[in-house]
């Protein structure tokens, strides 16, 4: 397949190719708010017919590679509800909270920390490189002794003002949990209370023990699990990037104590480069290493993604210590132990966690599939062509299938196509409107190919295939089709890049 190295770019301002990718996943039905027909609910977000489709190939890439291409790795899928001292253990119950401020003008609620963020951003992108500089440091001060006046002296200190009111009438800053709880069974007392899981982690460290034993894992090894968790996000924006209701996918990694270090490096390089080989850019990608480490951690970074908004976390990489299997021993009175047969002792594993925001990783793929290039559309007119440059293997549809004209026996032949290939991969028929538009279409959603049934079809047995990127089109028979679209979208091939 041809790149867009190729096509011109057309260079956008951040928020404003922000804001066109934000209505592009709607109106392609990728991403549409929550209940919209009832005006939305905040921060939370429903995936239209394309948006599943890729989504679940971003799931895919994510679990094969962990389950598949790592031989001590496997899977588990626990449930979003859990026993709540579970919670308590875990350390969410005391220590789960984000600093929180208010305007008092607007009325309005911000996190202290992201206000902060956003202004050393501002100072990076408007070359202040030196206040950049003073106020982050400051800012990771204040967060390793966890002081929270000081917070607010930095907003003071930096003039940081409501973006709606514009003032810096602000109230002090104040902890707020984030967990989302709710009654289990008739009667609501405080016993009966459960909560959401805020990370899907949890379930893999209590499961500990039932894996390692079923499926007979020897230190050091795995256990991998995608799916919801729920976080009462007060400030909650950016689109997908900050949602109330989300899907991770995590990976616990448990390892001897003492060799967590060389893990944590182990697991750093090799999150980059799935990242890298899903043809995310390398200067879009950075390393930020944590200053203020979370309660359970003795190193993190996150991997954050250069989005038209700037760098924002996409995955989180923790050496965890012993600390959660440690506070469910205490909790518990049960053993979490590995007797560990190569040194003879008993111990309770190290963890190196990685943890993927899937809705994030599906916001990054689609910013960095955007692409509007210089030239003429599908139709010929000289203007600018917009297209989703997504992997093949991601793109929600992998072929497209199309009559010339929506007559027989050209009907029938794109048909026949369509349903021998349509086992193999995710395949489309359309015969409306004219074929231009109809691979317009198709640019849009990030098909790779199309395939065009004409006249000459009933003749040469062969297809026009147009490849998305080049708009290049060339004849092939339509018995090459499968191969040809098989080794581009298939998940061996990326597979095999890691
Ligand atoms: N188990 C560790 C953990 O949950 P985290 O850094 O809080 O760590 C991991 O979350 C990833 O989950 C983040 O890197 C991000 O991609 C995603 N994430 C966290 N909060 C999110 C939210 N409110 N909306 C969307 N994704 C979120």
């Amino acid at each position: 397949m041809e790149t867009k190295s190729n096509q011109d770019k057309i260079a956008l301002a951040g928020s404003e190719l922000f804001q066109k990718i934000v209505a592009h996943a709607k109106e392609y039905g990728f991403v549409f708010q929550s209940s919209e027909i009832y005006d939305g609910l905040q921060a939370v977000y429903d995936y239209g017919p394309n948006g599943v489709e890729l989504k679940n190939n971003l799931r895919n890439l994510w679990w094969q590679a962990m389950t598949r291409l790592e031989s001590n790795i496997v899977g588990v899928d626990a449930s979003i509800f859990m026993h709540p001292t579970v919670w308590k253990a875990s350390g969410h119950v005391d220590g789960f909270n984000d600093p929180m401020i208010d305007n008092k003008d607007s009325k309005k609620r911000y996190r202290a920390d992201q206000l902060i963020e956003d202004k050393i951003n501002e100072y990076q992108n408007t070359g202040q490189d030196t206040l950049a500089q003073k106020l982050l440091s400051d800012f990771n001060a204040a967060q390793a002794a966890d002081n929270l006046s000081s917070l607010r002296d930095l907003i003071l200190e930096h003039k940081i003002a409501c973006p709606l009111s514009k003032t810096c009438n602000w109230t002090e800053v104040r902890q707020f949990n984030l967990m989302f709880s709710t009654q289990i069974g008739s009667v609501a007392d405080e016993s009966s209370t459960v909560y959401l899981r805020p990370e899907t982690a949890q379930g893999i460290f209590v499961n500990f023990l039932n894996v390692q034993k079923t499926a007979r894992m020897k230190v050091p090894f795995g256990i991998a699990q995608t799916g919801k968790a729920f976080r009462n996000e007060v400030v909650a924006r950016q689109f997908i990037m900050r949602m109330r209701e989300f899907e991770q996918m995590e990976m616990q990694f448990f390892v001897r104590p003492g060799t967590q270090a060389e893990w944590y490096e182990y697991w750093k390089e090799k999150r980059m480069k799935w990242h890298l080989a899903l043809g995310t850019p390398a200067n879009k990608l950075r390393f930020h290493k944590h200053e203020k480490l979370a309660h359970y951690a003795d190193a993190a970074s996150d991997i954050e993604f250069n989005f038209p908004i700037g760098f924002k976390e996409v995955e989180g990489i923790h050496s965890r210590t012993d600390f959660d299997l440690k506070q469910h021993e205490a909790f518990t009175s049960k053993k979490l132990r590995y007797q560990d047969p190569e040194i003879n002792q008993s111990y309770i594993p190290y963890v190196i966690e990685t943890s993927i925001g899937l809705d994030r990783l599906f916001l990054l793929t689609l910013s960095n599939a955007y692409t509007e290039a210089e030239g003429s559309d599908a139709e010929g007119d000289a203007k600018k062509r917009t297209y989703l440059d997504l992997h093949p293997a991601l793109a929600p549809i992998k072929l497209a299938i199309f009559p010339l004209i929506k007559k027989e026996p050209l009907q029938e032949l794109a048909m026949r196509i369509f349903d021998d290939l349509k086992l193999d991969f995710k395949v489309f028929y359309e015969e409306q409107a004219a074929i231009g538009k109809r691979y317009t279409r198709q640019d849009l959603i990030g098909t790779p190919f199309c395939a065009t049934v004409d006249f000459e079809s009933l003749e040469d047995q062969c297809v026009t295939l147009r490849y998305r990127n080049s708009t290049e089109q060339k004849r092939v028979p339509i018995t090459a089709l499968r191969q040809i679209v098989q080794d581009e979208v298939s998940m061996a091939a990326f597979l095999r890049k890691i």
